[in-house]
Formats: structure tokens, C-alpha cells, sequence
């Protein structure tokens, strides 16, 4: 009995000393994506979307019923996603020159913190740009405090800390409660949000995660890793100290037309979020129930197949049913996954989404970047912006 609770005091003592290790070399320590905010053109049509399309929930809504005059917030949830879609409700401001310069987009890539003062203090010490400083909100069921900087282009994150709080999403929001509740697809948490940002400027923000955040970059690509006959691009993916957050950054590089990251940067007026990867624990399953909800998924060419056992090895799926829907498949030391992008799901040629299944493997399906990139140029083809 008595060795039993000893056991188990070692073990937590040895968790404790290990946690103050981690605590100390990691100083932000990150515990995941809290949410992703998007300014849009009109919120409600597109919380409908995501819910139809995605199967997001309703889950709180601020707006002039909870006595917001000048915008209104639509948050959305699947398992672990949090997605916050806002609009203006007046003219001018900071959320419509934001929309009228970029298009929908990604305005705030929010993290989940046990001490925003802390990071925000981290951060701006470091060099970080304040988009606002340490402060406190509250309603009848708690108090959260946040704290923002500056990222690329005019993407900022948000250090949210929730611990005293136990109402809905934030204090300010009410439950949205909605008949409307279409089933989730079964995506379950961000694998990873990607950067366009211009050129030359990759190794920039590279450093500034690197210095100013305390990530570490795990893996590179050149343009000799990533090049079609016409496009080319350059990146780079950097990560916190537990892993939970990774963010690959991207940059043009010459190729003999534009690449995709140009046009991206033409359209958005600038850098900004390029794609977030969601992950499931079932691809097919997922990418069936979007298609069948109207969402448009990018499509490499039938040979693609082919040789696909023998470019990635054996894998559980079987090839035909990965062939119909269009699936990709890569391989790292560590097992493989499989992924596919949708078509951008805005009006401009920006933001799109990436559904992601791990069995292993690592990376981020460099070996699927040709083909890729070749079914992307053939969209741009038609949209004339090659
Ligand atoms: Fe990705």
C-alpha cells in the first residue's frame, strides 16, 4: 500500500521537475490553438457555410442582442476547433478596411495560454509588436485575461487565458442556441496553419518565431524541393516546444510564371494565412461528407495512382478508394499520411483548407507538392492569373 504511494509520489514528483525543465526552457509555453478568427464580409451567411459545409456547431454569438452596437461574432466549434467569424455593423473601422483590403480572411490566430500577461510580457520584451496589452474581462461565470502582438502582415495572435472561466467561449458572448445543427465531418483539432508571407521575407518571420515565440524550425524546403515547370515556392516549418502548434512559412520564389504564393500575396494585399489543416482520425469518411455538402477539393490527375505503392510503400487504404475521392498520400521515416486540399473557400484566390489524416508520419506531404502544385496551376489557368 504504502510503496504503491510511493510510487506514485516519485512519478509526480518526477512529472513536477520535468514540467519545471520544460516551463523553464519554453517561455511560452503553449497549450494549443484557442481559436481562429476570421473578419468577413457578411458573418451570418458564413456561419451558415461552415455549419452546412464543414459541420461546425453553434456555439456563442456576441452582437447587438448582448449589447455589442459596433459588430457581431459568430463562434463555431467541431471537437477541438474553435472558429470566430465577424463582421462590422458600422462604416469605416479597423474590420472593414481589413475586409475591403484582404477579402475574408484570418484576422486572429488566437492561443491558449496558462498566463497571457506572462506572454505577452515574454514576447514584447523579446521585440514582439503590441496589438494590445494584458486585460481583463469578466461576466457572472468568471474572468479570462488576454493579450495580443503582432504577426505577419496583418495577422495578429491572441494569448487567451481561460482558467478562471467557465462560461461560453468568452465573457461578453451568450450559448448560440440554433435548430439548425447539421452533423460534424469529423474534424477534430488544427494540425497546422500555414504563412504566405513576401519575398524574402520567409527567414524573417522564421526568426521572429524562432526569437520572439521560442519555436524551433523542424523542417525546410527550397525551391528545388518544391518547383513545377512554372512555379516555385520556399518554406520553412517552425514549431513550439511541445509541438501543438506548428506554422509553416511560406515565400514566392521565381519560377517562369507566377507562383501560387504570388497570387495569393496579389489578392490578399499582402502576407497572411494561407491554409489551416485540420486533422481526422478517418480522411474518407470526412472528405465524403464535405464533397456530398458541397465543399471543392483539388484533384491531381489519375496517374497520380499508378505507382502509388511504389513511391509510399504499403498502406491500410485501399488505392481505389483513395483514387476516387482524389486522396494524397506521403511517407516519412516515421509512417505516412494522407491529405487533401479544398479549393480556396472565399471569394478571392486566398484562404483554403487542408483535411489531414496522421499515421506516423510527421511532415507535410512534400512529396505530394508536384502534383499539387500542377492541379493549382491548372485552377489558375482558368482564373487567368498564370
Ligand atoms: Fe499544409
Amino acid at each position: 500500500m504504502s510503496e504503491t504511494k510511493n510510487i506514485s509520489d516519485l512519478q509526480k514528483e518526477t512529472y513536477e521537475i520535468k514540467k519545471m525543465y520544460n516551463d523553464a526552457e519554453d517561455f511560452l509555453p503553449l497549450l494549443g490553438t484557442d481559436y481562429v478568427e476570421l473578419y468577413v464580409g457578411n458573418a451570418k451567411q458564413s456561419a451558415h457555410f461552415y455549419k452546412t459545409a464543414f459541420g461546425f456547431q453553434s456555439e456563442a454569438y456576441a452582437g447587438l442582442e448582448t449589447g455589442v452596437s459596433d459588430k457581431v461574432s459568430y463562434v463555431l466549434r467541431q471537437d477541438k476547433i474553435r472558429l470566430v467569424l465577424t463582421t462590422s455593423l458600422v462604416e469605416g473601422g479597423e474590420i472593414n478596411e481589413h475586409i475591403n483590403k484582404h477579402g475574408d480572411g484570418v484576422k486572429v490566430v488566437a492561443l491558449w495560454v496558462e498566463d497571457a500577461t506572462k506572454a505577452w510580457e515574454e514576447t514584447t520584451k523579446r521585440g514582439a509588436k503590441s496589438f494590445f496589452e494584458p486585460r481583463k474581462r469578466e461576466d457572472e461565470n468568471g474572468w479570462v485575461i488576454e493579450s495580443g502582438i503582432h504577426t505577419y502582415g496583418e495577422t495578429v495572435h491572441v494569448f487567451v487565458e481561460r482558467k478562471n472561466y467557465k462560461g461560453t467561449f468568452l465573457p461578453g458572448y451568450k450559448k448560440w442556441e440554433s435548430h439548425y445543427n447539421p452533423e460534424p465531418v469529423g474534424i477534430k483539432y488544427i494540425d497546422h496553419m500555414v504563412g504566405n508571407v513576401g519575398w524574402g521575407e520567409m527567414n524573417k518571420w522564421c526568426e521572429f518565431y524562432a526569437k520572439i515565440m521560442g519555436f524551433a524550425q523542424i523542417i525546410s524546403f527550397d525551391d528545388k524541393d518544391i518547383s513545377t515547370d512554372y512555379t516555385a515556392l520556399m518554406s520553412k516549418v517552425m514549431s513550439n516546444g511541445n509541438g501543438r502548434i506548428k506554422f509553416p512559412i511560406n515565400e514566392p520564389a521565381a519560377g517562369k510564371k507566377k507562383s501560387q504564393i504570388e497570387e495569393y500575396l496579389d489578392f490578399y494585399n499582402g502576407a497572411g494565412v494561407q491554409h489551416i489543416a485540420v486533422a481526422t482520425d478517418d480522411i474518407v469518411t470526412t472528405i465524403d461528407a464535405m464533397r456530398d455538402r458541397g465543399v471543392e477539393f483539388l484533384y491531381v490527375p489519375d496517374t497520380y495512382y499508378d505507382d502509388l505503392i511504389e513511391r509510399v510503400g504499403e498502406i491500410d487504404e485501399d488505392v481505389e478508394v483513395l483514387r476516387k475521392r482524389g486522396i494524397l498520400v506521403d511517407r516519412d521515416d516515421e509512417g505516412y499520411l494522407l491529405q487533401l486540399f479544398t479549393k480556396p473557400v472565399v471569394d478571392r484566390p486566398t484562404m483554403f483548407f487542408e483535411i489531414i489524416q496522421r499515421k506516423g508520419a510527421k511532415s507535410f506531404g512534400k512529396g505530394n507538392f508536384k502534383a499539387l502544385f500542377e492541379a493549382i496551376e491548372r485552377e489558375q489557368e482558368v482564373r487567368g492569373t498564370l
